[in-house]
């Protein structure tokens, strides 16, 4: 039998559809153009011809190496170049998948249902999307008196110091001609009153996460990190993991080895003895509640 119709849920599933552009866009994607694989070529020759140094470091054994460096570096073809600059596909609000949308809903849901301490904070926005459904959430679950953090340069990724995050650069340069997910606050406020969800729940952390994170001093029920780099994630880890309440979650959008977030949460988790099991969703997002 049919479940009742239930006006919140069908008001989540139509906000996390729209979001993703899912209802107007087909399901399957459509190949690549002649024109996108002959930009995928031009920015390939770019980034072999930026890092050529480095190349002949990997392939004469002279730097040590992971198997994602060498995979950006010398095995990457046109084709993943141009998965690659489709990044910033038109009309969605969100990169996420739908499965990274409904982590998002499983998430607030407990810490509503359980009654965990805490606004919702999402590090890296881009347009905003991953956010506004944080504030569509607690609207519908009754939790309006919780507050959305947004917090982002608005101004895109920083530049990795290829010195230092030499894959963060790597991938840095491949986005570079995308605009490395540029979206300025007003473009993102709007976005939000699109869906008549911008009120006094939604507060904007304008700027450089090491400049905007330090100053929180609130509490957090449910942290969300989407700033793929290195740096990024684990000055986000370092100012707010002890503001997460216990029985919060914590929700890694780039949990794989070929960003640095990888490396940044692998080493935060290890320093601060972290054993709260991480839950995988998909090829890359993971999460854990923290429970010590
Ligand atoms: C992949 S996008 C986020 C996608 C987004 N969560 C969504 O729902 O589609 C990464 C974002 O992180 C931001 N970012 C990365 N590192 C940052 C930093 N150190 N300070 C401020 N913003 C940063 C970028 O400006 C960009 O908007």
């Amino acid at each position: 039998m049919k479940a009742p119709f239930d006006p919140s849920q069908a008001y989540l599933k139509l906000l996390k559809a729209a979001l993703s552009n899912a209802l107007y866009q087909p399901a399957t994607e459509a190949p690549f153009s002649g024109d996108e694989l002959k930009r995928a070529h031009q920015v390939l020759k770019r980034v072999r011809s930026r890092f050529a140094r480095e190349i002949r470091e990997i392939k004469s054994g002279a730097r040590p190496v992971t198997p994602a460096l060498v995979a950006l570096l010398t095995e990457f073809a046109g084709q993943d170049v141009a998965r690659f600059l489709r990044i910033n596909a038109p009309g969605a609000h969100t990169l996420l998948t739908p499965d990274a949308l409904d982590n998002i809903q499983a998430c607030a849901r407990q810490v509503i249902f359980f009654d965990i301490p805490g606004d919702f904070m999402e590090c890296g926005v881009w347009r905003g999307g991953a956010c506004i459904l944080m504030r569509g959430l607690q609207l519908a679950l009754g939790a309006g008196h919780r507050q959305v953090w947004v917090a982002d340069s608005f101004q895109g990724l920083p530049a990795p110091d290829p010195q230092k995050h030499l894959l963060d650069a790597v991938i840095h340069e491949y986005l570079k001609d995308t605009g490395n997910f540029c979206v300025n606050l007003d473009q993102v406020r709007d976005n939000f009153r699109r869906y008549d969800l911008l009120d006094e729940g939604v507060r904007f952390l304008s700027g450089w996460f090491h400049d905007t994170l330090p100053r929180f001093d609130g509490q957090l029920a449910l942290l969300r990190l989407d700033g793929d780099w290195y740096e990024s994630t684990l000055t986000a880890l370092e100012c707010l993991y002890d503001k997460v309440s216990l029985g919060g979650y914590i929700i890694i959008d780039d949990y794989h080895p070929v960003v640095g977030a990888y490396a940044a949460v692998n080493e935060f988790r290890a320093r601060r003895q972290i054993t709260d099991p991480l839950t995988q969703v998909n090829h890359q997002l993971h999460f854990w509640r923290k429970l010590d």
